[in-house]
C-alpha cells in the first residue's frame, strides 16, 4: 500500500503531467502483425492495420528469418536466459562470439554487449569520467565535453558520474568550432578530455562529422597530459547509414577512440555494444557496474545479433542498405512535391518535416493514423519552438507501393489541414 500522503503526491504529478500533454503511458498496444506479401509488416492495433513509419527497425530484420532462427537456436541451446551476471556465472559462447563479431565489423581490437545501449551509457561514461573505487588509479580531473543535442542516455551518464559544473562543457550543436573553443579554453587545467557525442541525431537525422570532430581532438591531444578521447553514440547510424553500414564513422571517415551502438534498432534484436582498442574495453570489463553487476541481453537475443551482424556484413545486408536509401530517396522527392520542407538536411531513414505548429502537427499525426499509418509528431520542448516537426522514418521492409502509397496519405493530410499549399 501507498501511504496516503504520498498517493496524494502522485495523483497530482500524473495530472500536471497529463495536463502539460506530455503523457507517454498510455502507449499503443500492437496486438500482432500480418505479414502481407512483398509489403512491410502491418502492426494490427485495435483490430485496425497500420505500416510502421515511426519504428527504428531500419533494414527490417526484426522479422528476418534468419535472425529469428537463430534467436531460437541460442535460446535452445543456452536457454531463455542468461542465468545471472557474467563475471559469476560465466558467459555463454554466443556472447562472446557477438562481442568479436561487432569489433570486427567495426575495425577494432575488442567489444562488450550490455543489456541496452542506455544501461550501456550509464556506465561507460561514468568509467570515463570516473575510477570506480576510491583506490582506482583512473582520476576525475577530466573535462567532459557534450553535443547540445546528445541523446537523454549520454546526458544521463554525465549527470551520474557526479563531476562539478565546472568539468561539464557543451559545444554547440553540430558545431566543430565551438567543441574547438572548448577545448582550447581549457588547456592546462584537466589531465584528459573526452568528447562526446551521437553520430545520427535522433530527432533529426543529422549526422555529426566524425572525422573533422577527430581531427579538432587530434589537435589538442597532446596539450591534454592523458589526451583527447572521442566517444560515438551512433545508435541510429549502425546497420542504417554508411555505404556498408557501419554507420556515421563509415559516412564520415572517422575512426573514435570509442564507438557504442544499440543492436535494437538497425539490427533488429536487443541490447547496446562499445567497441575499441582492447585495452580500454578490458578496462570497461573491470570498471563498468551496468555491465558487472547487471545480466546482458539473453542467449537467444545475442543470437539474434550475432545473425543480424553477420548478414548485415554481407551482400544480402548491402541489399538491404541499398534499398532503405533508395526509400529515402523516393520519399524525399515525394514528400518536396507535396510541398512539405524538411526540419533539417538528412539522408538517414530518419527524416524530419518541419510543420512548425504544436496544432497542425498533431492533427497531421491523427490523421495519418487515422489512414492506417503511424509516425512520431515532435513537439517544444524536444525542438525549439515553432520547429514541430514529424518524423518519419524508413524501412527496407517499405516497399515502393508502401512509400507510395503513404506519400499520397501525407499529400492529402497536408492540403486538408492546410499545411502544404
Ligand atoms: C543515441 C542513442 N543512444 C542510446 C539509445 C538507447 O538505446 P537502447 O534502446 O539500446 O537502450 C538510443 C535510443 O533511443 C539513442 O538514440
Amino acid at each position: 500500500m501507498i501511504p496516503n500522503g504520498f498517493a496524494e503526491v502522485l495523483k497530482n504529478e500524473l495530472k500536471r503531467v497529463d495536463d502539460a500533454s506530455v503523457t507517454k503511458r498510455n502507449e499503443r498496444v500492437i496486438e500482432t502483425f500480418e505479414f502481407p506479401s512483398g509489403r512491410a509488416p502491418r502492426a494490427i492495433i485495435n483490430g485496425k492495420q497500420y505500416v510502421l513509419f515511426n519504428a527504428n527497425d531500419y533494414l527490417g530484420l526484426r522479422f528476418n528469418e534468419k535472425v529469428k532462427a537463430a534467436e531460437h537456436d541460442a535460446s535452445q541451446k543456452y536457454g531463455a536466459g542468461p542465468g545471472g551476471v557474467r563475471f559469476i556465472c560465466g558467459t555463454s559462447a554466443v556472447h562472446v562470439e557477438l562481442e568479436r563479431a561487432l569489433a570486427a565489423f567495426h575495425g577494432r581490437d575488442a567489444g562488450m554487449v550490455f543489456s541496452s545501449a542506455f544501461a550501456l551509457n550509464l556506465g561507460v561514461l561514468h568509467a570515463l569520467l570516473k575510477g570506480q573505487s576510491k583506490d582506482s588509479l583512473v582520476s576525475s580531473n577530466v573535462l567532459v565535453v557534450s553535443d547540445e543535442l546528445n541523446h537523454r542516455s549520454i546526458i544521463d551518464g554525465i549527470r551520474v558520474a557526479g563531476l562539478p559544473s565546472e568539468q561539464k562543457a557543451i559545444f554547440k550543436h553540430l558545431n566543430l568550432a565551438d567543441l574547438r573553443r572548448v577545448l582550447k579554453e581549457n588547456i592546462g587545467k584537466y589531465a584528459r578530455a573526452v568528447v562526446i557525442t551521437d553520430g545520427i541525431f535522433s530527432m533529426l537525422g543529422e549526422c555529426q562529422d566524425l572525422g573533422a570532430l577527430q581531427q579538432v581532438a587530434d589537435e589538442f591531444s597532446s596539450q591534454y597530459p592523458e589526451g583527447v578521447l572521442t566517444v560515438v553514440d551512433d545508435s541510429h547510424g549502425v546497420a542504417a547509414y554508411g555505404r556498408s553500414g557501419r554507420g556515421a564513422e563509415e559516412a564520415t571517415d572517422a575512426k573514435c577512440t570509442l564507438l557504442i551502438g544499440t543492436l535494437g534498432k538497425g539490427f533488429g534484436a536487443d541490447g547496446g555494444y562499445v567497441v575499441g582498442d582492447r585495452l580500454v574495453i578490458d578496462y570497461l570489463r573491470e570498471s563498468v557496474a551496468s555491465y558487472i553487476y547487471s545480466n546482458p541481453v539473453s542467449p537467444g537475443t545475442a543470437g539474434a545479433a550475432l545473425a543480424a551482424v553477420t548478414l548485415v556484413d554481407s551482400p544480402d545486408g548491402k541489399k538491404l542498405l541499398e534499398k532503405v536509401h533508395r526509400n529515402v530517396e523516393r520519399f524525399m522527392a515525394g514528400a518536396s512535391k507535396a510541398g512539405y520542407t524538411f526540419a533539417a538536411a538528412s539522408s538517414h531513414p530518419i527524416q524530419p518535416l518541419l510543420i512548425g505548429d504544436a496544432a497542425k502537427t498533431k492533427a497531421l499525426v491523427a490523421e495519418l493514423a487515422a489512414s492506417g499509418y503511424l509516425v512520431t509528431g515532435i513537439n517544444y520542448p524536444v525542438v525549439p519552438k515553432g520547429k514541430d516537426e514529424i518524423r518519419v522514418q524508413l524501412s527496407a521492409a517499405h516497399s515502393d507501393e508502401d512509400v507510395d502509397e503513404f506519400l499520397a496519405a501525407l499529400a492529402a493530410a497536408g492540403k486538408k489541414l492546410q499545411i502544404t499549399a
